[in-house]
Parts: C-alpha cells; structure tokens; sequence
C-alpha cells in the first residue's frame, strides 16, 4: 500500500471537480455544492473547459483544466462523463494529482472493460490510483468531506464503511441519524478499477480516526488478499455479504461442488480472515455499534444485570444462542452485589435487582461487577418504571463505567420501555456505550465483542504448509489424462496422486483381465472390491459396477464377469479401462473431504460426514486451503454431526487427530495443484478409533479446463 497517495484518496488536503457544473441537479454541480456545505476542511477547485464564461460556482472560481489550478491537487472527482474520463485521468496525471475518484458510470458494469482498464493504465503511469469507477464517491467527517453525491455527512462516529452498492451507502448515510450509530468516512469502492476492499481495509486501519471497519461486500476480486489484509488488521472487522446463490452449484461435478455455495465459501473466508459477518442490514448497524464503541470480551464470562425477571430470562435465552452461556457469578461477588437488592432480588446471574432497582443501586452493582476478576463482560437491562427516570439510570450506568477505571471489558445495554427509554439509550451511545432496545439485540452486541476476540486468536495463526516433491509425479499423471482427451481423473488416478501428498489411501489396482484380477487379490489379501474404471461412468453403484466383500478367487472371477457386462448394458459405449481391485477396508465412521476451486478464494476443502449426513442433511463445513491440522479439528467440531466423531452411544472416539492430519495434507495437495484441479472428493474416508487412523476409500479428481 502507498499510504501517500491513499492519504490523498480518502483524506485529501485539496480536491478538485473535474466536470463541475453550475447547472444545479447535475452531479457535478452536487459535488461542489456538498464539498462547501459539508465544510470541507481543503480546498475546492470546480473544473469546467468553460470556466471563462461561468467564471464561478457557487462562489468557487472555476478553472479550464486541472492543470491551471495554481495549488496542489490530492484528489480529483471525476463527473465528466465514460468518454472524456481517460482524457481528464491524463491531465490530472500531468498535474500530480495523487488519486481519481471516478463517480461516472458507463464502464465495466455495462461490459466497458477496456475503458475501464484504459483510465487505470493512465492513471498508473502518472502514480495515481483509481477509486471507482462508477461510485457515489467518499466521504470523512474527521475532514469535514463530501466529496460525493450523497446529501450529507454521516452522524459523526468511530466507524468507517466500504461498500460495494453506491446506493446502499447513501442509505445507510441517512439512516446513521435514525439508528444512531455513528461512521467517520463512508467509502463508495463501485467497480474497484483499481483500489480494492482490501486496499481500502488497510489503509483505514492505519486510520486514526477509525476505530472498526463495516463492509458491505457483493463480490470480493481478490479474495486471498483480503483474507491476509483482515488477518493483519488490528481493527475489528464486519461484513454483510449480499449475493448468498449457489455460484457455478448446478453445474459442479463433484459433491463438494455442488456443495459449496458462495455463502458457505465466504462463511468460512471470513472466519478465517477473523471478519465478523453481519446477517443483515439490522445487524450490520447493531454490531457496528458495540465494535467500534467497546473493547473485545477477551474471556467468556459474561454477567447480566436487569431490574427485571423477564428481560433477564430473554437475555440468558439470548446468551446461550449467542455462545455467551451464564455462568453463577462467584460467591464472593454474589455476596457483594447483595447490598444492592432487596432479600428477594437474585445476586446469581441474571443479577436480578427486582423492580426496586434505582441509579445506586445499578452503579454499584455494575461497577463491582465490572472490577471483579472473574467477569468478562456485562449486559445492563432496564424495563421503563414509574418510580425511576430512565435517563438518571443511563447516567448511573455511565458513571459505573467511568469510576471503576476499567478500560478492558465491554458494557452494552438495553432499555426496554417507551420515548424516556429511547432518550437514555441516545445518551448512552454519545457516551460511548451502546445501548439497544432489546435485550436479545445487546446480547448479541456483546457476544461479537466475544467472537471478535475469538476469531483475532484463529486468525493469527501460523499456517504449516507441507513440504511436497512429488509434484512432478502429479503432474505426470494429470499430463496423461489431459494426453487421453480427459478431463476427470480415474479413481486409480486419483488416489496415485492422492498416495503422493500422503493421504491414507486403501491399495488398489487396475486389472485388465479375470486373471490379472485374481493375481491382484491374493497379492492384497482377501477379502477385497472391485470397481469399474471408466471416465465414462462417475456413479459406479448405479452402472451396477461395485462388488464388495468377495473372499475368494471364485467370487473375484464372478465379479469381473458380472461388472463388466453391468457397465456394457448401463452405457454400451463407454470407454472403459479395467476394473480396479482393492483393499476392502474395514469398517469405521464414513466422512467426506472434498475440494473446489473457489472463483475468489481458490483452492477451499470441505469436510462432512458421509453417506445421508452429506447426501440429505448437507451436515458439510469449508475452509480456505491451506488448513492447519489445528484448523481441521475445529472444522471437525463444527458441523452437527460432531458428537458422531468424538464417540456416541458406548461407541469408542474416532481417529479425530489422524482425520485432521489428512485434511491438512489435502489441503496441501489442492494448493499445490491449484492450477489443476478444480474439484475432488474422497468419499468415503472411513475413519477407526483413536489410534487406529483413517483410509480414503474413494477418490475423485476433476481437472481444470486449460
Ligand atoms: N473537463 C471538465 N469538465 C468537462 C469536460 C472536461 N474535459 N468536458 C465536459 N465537461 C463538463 C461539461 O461541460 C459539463 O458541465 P456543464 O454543465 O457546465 O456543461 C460537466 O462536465 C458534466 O458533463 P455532462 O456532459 O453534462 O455530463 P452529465 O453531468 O450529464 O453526466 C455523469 C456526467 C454524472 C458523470 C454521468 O455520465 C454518469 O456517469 N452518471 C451516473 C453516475 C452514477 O450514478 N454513479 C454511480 C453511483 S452508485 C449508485 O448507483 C448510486
């Protein structure tokens, strides 16, 4: 990043109009008007071929080109309109402008890729960077900006925002003043020409005036890039992601591809990236608030104040949906909090102070609570009563937080009740706590805080990446099938290449006749199965072209005669290769990996459990390869099935470690063959108990379309 010239972008020390108008409703004119109505803290310069006979704009003196402008120019707002854009780009390069903030449209969006490139490549050659095209523009309230067609600033606040929709930020502009959350710039990123979200994110982490980072994403263009960007940031990080179909699902030929959505991929990208990912509009508002106001909740004890039952049983409802569960307090805390309830108020947690509960009572409950060691984060509840003053329990609250000292542990809020309510909870969150009209909301306010420090301990660690000197010898064997006009792998392919980076496959061979086949057996060992070989036939069972369990030299024969004539009648012409013969593996828990390679992210692995748990319930996790061994047995907990793994109903735990190990290795191998491989599964993978390890049963490989 050239902090310099991305200064020059967002917090500029002189901006020029390039297409100012004095004709009012035209962008150009906008820009100007919003540039001295917001009080921009530079200089304006509007540029227009015919300043000599407008002479002025709205009291501005109009220049002819940017290079009669007498200062210097940070930025250059471009609302001329697609045509003109590379000629103005070329006189502001000349003049040493820093950065072009390109409002106009007509570019990519509408299949303009070379114009589009055209004002990028100029402006590149002068060392100027584009923000746009196709934009609403940037505004910064620490600067006084608007450099942009939306009306106004934001409400001032500590947030900073990057999105991808020019009109949802305008939106959300307006709506910062009725949600009272409150944003120091507002980034239009359009078609990201040239700056990209996670340029933008690096720079407004380096922002002082920005304390979290808001996203609202459509498309990533660089999706590794950004997961190392958010991995670095030091400052929490939110994304709505809009665009949640199956990309390219209906049209994969793997399990795994028509598994992996963008919702599941971008889920576990930004997991990875330690980004927090906002459900929706609401909630992309409501985390905003409590990351940008408060410190992460860096234990998980979380303790819920209220002078109500009912809130404080939907808040302890909310905690455990949140993975925030409560916990009694401490005993001697317990003890303490005593003095500020009557006999039947409750110390345990919910610290239910009854209805009784006034300003000192909920001061010195929230500020013993805050300094004791043993909590981690507070939730304070009020119902609206006719015996205190919403405001005057606000101010309680505030000063709790002020005189315990404690600057390490998040406080949010919810009052429930009517307009007195909404007022305290305003002044609140211009004190800098935020507050929520429900308390489910301020629950999970405070669980981001919680996951936030979670996601920031994953996100930070190192990533192993296993050697391998046997690409070579995959390629050779992806290099003969490409040779065969094939564009899948054969399952003996497959595993070759799969044995290679070291994954616990089952022995297997190909035999070309009933001889070989029986020769094959004994060398394996009985019993053994046979499968058919054909690029031909992907779905085996269903040709008729699987035996399992055969225990002599008879029933290899029978096999080999009856798949073969199977695979005849299911496709007649099918090229087919020979029938493999292999281990038959004991039996153990089924589980599936697979891999796809992911549009933005590239090489990403699945795991799942096999059989129905993946055909019908889609029971299926993903990550962004490489995958460390720790990152897999995280991967193994979180799907529904987990408990399966670990050992249910009297059945001893499965090889967890082992199983975890082959998804790092995996994950390896599909990195190492990104420029191969576009999906593959191994499914089944049968996994032993403890100790006893894994074996990869079936393989499939998919090879790119070069
Ligand atoms: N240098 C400087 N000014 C110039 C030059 C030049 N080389 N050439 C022409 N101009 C002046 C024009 O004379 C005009 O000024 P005038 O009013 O005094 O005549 C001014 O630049 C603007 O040019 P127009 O031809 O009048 O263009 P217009 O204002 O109609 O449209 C615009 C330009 C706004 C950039 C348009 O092309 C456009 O792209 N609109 C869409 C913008 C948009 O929606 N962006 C995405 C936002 S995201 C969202 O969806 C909300």
């Amino acid at each position: 990043m050239n902090k310099e010239v991305l200064d020059g972008l967002f917090r500029p020390k002189s901006v020029a109009v390039v297409g100012a108008s004095a004709q009012p409703g035209k962008i150009g004119y906008t820009v100007i008007k919003n540039l001295i109505e917001a009080q921009y803290i530079g200089k304006i310069y509007p540029i227009n071929p015919k300043a000599d006979e407008i002479k002025e704009i709205l009291g501005l003196k109009v220049y002819p080109t940017v290079t009669d402008v007498p200062g210097p120019i940070d930025a250059a707002v471009i609302t001329v309109p697609a045509k003109i854009v590379p000629q103005a780009a070329e006189e502001c390069g000349k003049k040493k402008v820093k950065g072009l903030i390109v409002i106009t449209s007509g570019f990519s969006e509408v299949g303009e890729k070379d114009l589009e490139q055209q004002v990028v490549d100029i402006a590149h050659s002068y060392g100027m960077r584009v923000l746009g095209p196709n934009i609403v523009g940037t505004l910064s309230n620490s600067d006084r900006l608007n450099a942009s067609f939306a009306p106004f600033l934001p409400l001032a606040g500590k947030a900073s925002l990057v999105s991808q929709s020019g009109a949802l930020l305008i939106a959300i502009d307006a709506a910062t003043f009725t949600r009272r959350v409150g944003f120091d710039k507002l980034i239009s990123i359009g078609n990201m020409s040239d700056v990209s979200i996670a340029d933008t994110i690096e720079w407004l982490n380096e922002d002082e005036n920005t304390s979290c980072v808001t996203l609202y994403i459509e498309g990533l263009k660089d999706g590794r890039r950004f997961i190392d960007v958010c991995k670095k940031a030091t400052k929490p990080i939110i994304a709505l992601k809009a665009g949640v179909s199956a990309h390219g699902a209906a049209a994969a030929a793997s399990h795994t591809g028509s598994l992996a959505g963008a919702v599941k991929v971008y889920g576990a990208a930004f997991q990875q990236a330690g980004v927090l990912q906002a459900t929706d509009l609401d909630n992309l508002f409501d985390l905003t608030l409590s990351l940008s106001l408060q410190p992460p909740m860096r234990g998980e004890n979380l303790l819920i104040i209220t002078n109500g039952g009912g809130v404080g049983v939907l808040a302890t409802d909310a905690a455990e949906r949140y993975n925030v569960p409560l916990k009694f307090a401490p005993a001697d805390l317990q003890a303490e909090m005593r003095q500020y309830m009557p006999d039947y108020g409750s110390p345990k947690n919910p610290v239910d102070m009854t209805g009784m509960a006034g300003n000192e009572w909920y001061q010195g409950t929230t500020q013993l609570a805050l300094k004791h060691p043993w909590v981690d984060g507070i939730v304070v509840l009020y119902c609206e009563t006719a015996i205190t003053n919403p405001l005057e329990i606000a101010q309680s609250i505030y000063k709790a937080v002020q005189d315990s000292g404690v600057k390490d542990k998040p406080v949010t809020v919810s009052f429930v009740g009517g307009e007195r309510s909404a007022e305290a909870m305003r002044w609140l969150v211009e004190h800098g706590i935020p507050a929520y009209g429900a308390p489910d909301v301020a629950v999970n306010a405070i669980s981001a805080l919680r996951e936030y420090a979670h996601v920031k301990e994953f996100a930070n660690e190192d990533i192993e990446i296993c050697q391998n000197d046997h690409r070579d010898a995959a390629i050779e064997i992806i290099n003969a099938a490409r040779a065969d006009g094939r564009d899948s792998l054969t399952e003996i392919e497959a595993k070759q290449i799969f044995a290679l980076y070291g994954l616990p496959v089952t022995q297997t061979y190909l035999a070309k006749s009933e001889e070989e086949a029986v020769s094959l057996a004994r060398k394996i060992g009985y019993p053994v199965v046979m499968k058919i070989v054909s690029p031909d036939i992907l779905h085996k069972s269903d040709a008729g072209g699987v035996k399992v369990n055969l225990k002599d030299d008879h029933a290899v024969r029978e096999a080999y005669t009856t798949i073969m004539n199977n695979a005849k009648s299911y496709k007649p012409d099918a090229n087919i290769h020979g029938i493999v013969v292999q281990e038959m593996a004991p039996w153990g828990t089924e589980v599936i990996l697979g891999s796809v390679n992911d549009p933005t992210f590239g090489p990403t692995m699945m795991f799942g459990l096999g059989g129905i748990f993946v055909e019908v319930l889609k029971d299926v996790t993903f990550r962004v390869a490489p995958v460390t061994t720790k990152q897999a047995i995280r991967m193994l907990d979180e799907i529904r099935g987990a408990p399966i793994l670990a050992g249910v109903r009297g059945e001893k735990p499965r090889d967890r470690q082992a199983l975890a190990e082959t998804v790092c290795k995996y994950s390896n191998m599909i990195l190492d063959l990104a420029d191969e491989i576009s999906e593959s599964d191994a499914n089944p993978v049968l996994v032993y108990e403890e100790g006893k390890g894994a074996k990869v049963v079936d393989a499939r490989i998919i090879l790119k379309n070069k």
